[in-house]
């Protein structure tokens, strides 16, 4: 992704003038080197016409964790510092806040709580988080605080995405890899998301980039919430979405092939050769992967592009931590030929 590299002692009038020309990516974190700042920037062809020299290169994302800082100051008021050790991440999906309480921490709900409404007081609804369950990847919630209810609107990357987490799987934790995506994607691609929920990677990619995008997903209740976000964000896309209702391994093998395919594979599922039959340059493959294992998941990869006839780069990237050495990946799969 591009930034501009510029001599330290400029970096912050650049920055500056980079942000009221909307140019500025947010999102990354600048790099230092010894005596240049690299600034990250939007893929846009007016950068290229600034004068400044224009780079490649991967800079981190921006953590989200200030959010969860807060929470532990507010509730050292309260809690013990051992107490406090339990506390474990949360989310906050549109004015629901989802929390995983340990059984150490289960006398302590009532200040958790009145924690998490300090820390965020628009909240509306306060659940425990259970586990993901069946193919349709639902989590059981059992709400604690609150409007008896799951579904609400999600702001994410410019745009709103309807959920109702008793009926539809959601993880506002990808919204980086979501716009990760969205960056790569080019004007003009077609491109395919299998497994594609209530579409949050389709929105993000619609939003930004003139593409025509294809999805399919399985379950009805997230077909149904996908429609609605598309009439939701309507006046905001810029590409299209046409969205199917059906089984992607029998919708799959009818479609054509597309220059990129997406697949947020639900765990457990292998949907490799059949997400690569259909992509022509790129495929980006999510899957759940053991640290030691990601080589051989790599030269599995490559060991299906040959069976395919397709001559591959594969680069795989930990994207989230799922459990102890175990990590969401994303192969990054360039189709050459
Ligand atoms: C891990 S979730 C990802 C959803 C969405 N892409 C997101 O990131 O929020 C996997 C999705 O695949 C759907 N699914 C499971 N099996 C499917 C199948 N055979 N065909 C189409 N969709 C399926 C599930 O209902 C679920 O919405």
């Amino acid at each position: 992704m591009p930034a501009i590299r510029v001599p330290k002692e400029k970096a912050e009038p650049v920055k500056r003038k980079l942000k009221k020309l909307n140019l500025y990516d947010g999102k990354r974190r600048p790099e230092r080197e010894e005596n240049h700042v690299l600034l990250p920037v939007l893929d846009d062809p007016i950068v290229k016409e600034l004068g400044y020299e224009v780079l490649e290169v991967e800079l981190p994302l921006r953590p989200e964790r200030q959010i969860y800082k807060n929470l532990e100051s507010v509730l050292a008021e309260r809690l013990s510092e051992e107490e406090l050790s339990y506390l474990r991440r949360y989310d906050v999906v549109g004015d629901i806040a989802i929390i995983q309480i340990p059984p150490e921490l289960e006398h302590r709900i009532k200040d958790i709580i009145w924690g998490l409404r300090k820390v965020h007081p628009f909240l509306k609804v306060i659940a425990k988080k259970g586990f993901h369950e069946g193919a349709f990847r639902i989590r059981n919630y059992s709400i604690i605080w609150g409007e008896k209810r799951l579904t609400t609107v999600h702001k994410e990357n410019g745009v709103r995405i309807k959920v109702d987490l008793s009926k539809a799987f959601f993880n506002p934790r990808m919204k980086g890899e979501r716009y990760r995506l969205a960056q790569l994607v080019n004007d003009g691609e077609m491109v395919l998301i299998p497994f594609a929920g209530v579409l949050p990677y389709a929105l993000v990619i619609a939003r930004y980039k003139r593409v025509k995008i294809t999805a399919v997903e399985l379950n009805g209740d997230a077909y149904r919430l996908g429609l609605e976000n598309i009439e939701l964000n309507r006046k905001n896309l810029k590409g299209e979405i046409e969205f199917l209702h059906g089984d992607a391994f029998k919708v799959l093998p009818e479609l054509p092939v597309f220059d990129r395919v997406i697949s947020p594979t639900p765990r457990g599922v292998d949907a490799l050769a059949l997400a690569l039959s259909r992509a022509e340059k790129w495929l980006h493959y999510y899957d759940f992967v053991h640290e030691d294992e990601i080589e051989s998941f790599r030269r599995r990869i490559l060991e299906e592009c040959r069976r395919q006839g397709k001559d591959c780069e594969v680069k795989v990237k930990k994207v989230s931590d799922f459990k102890p050495h175990v990590f969401k990946v994303c192969a990054d799969v360039k189709i050459l030929k």
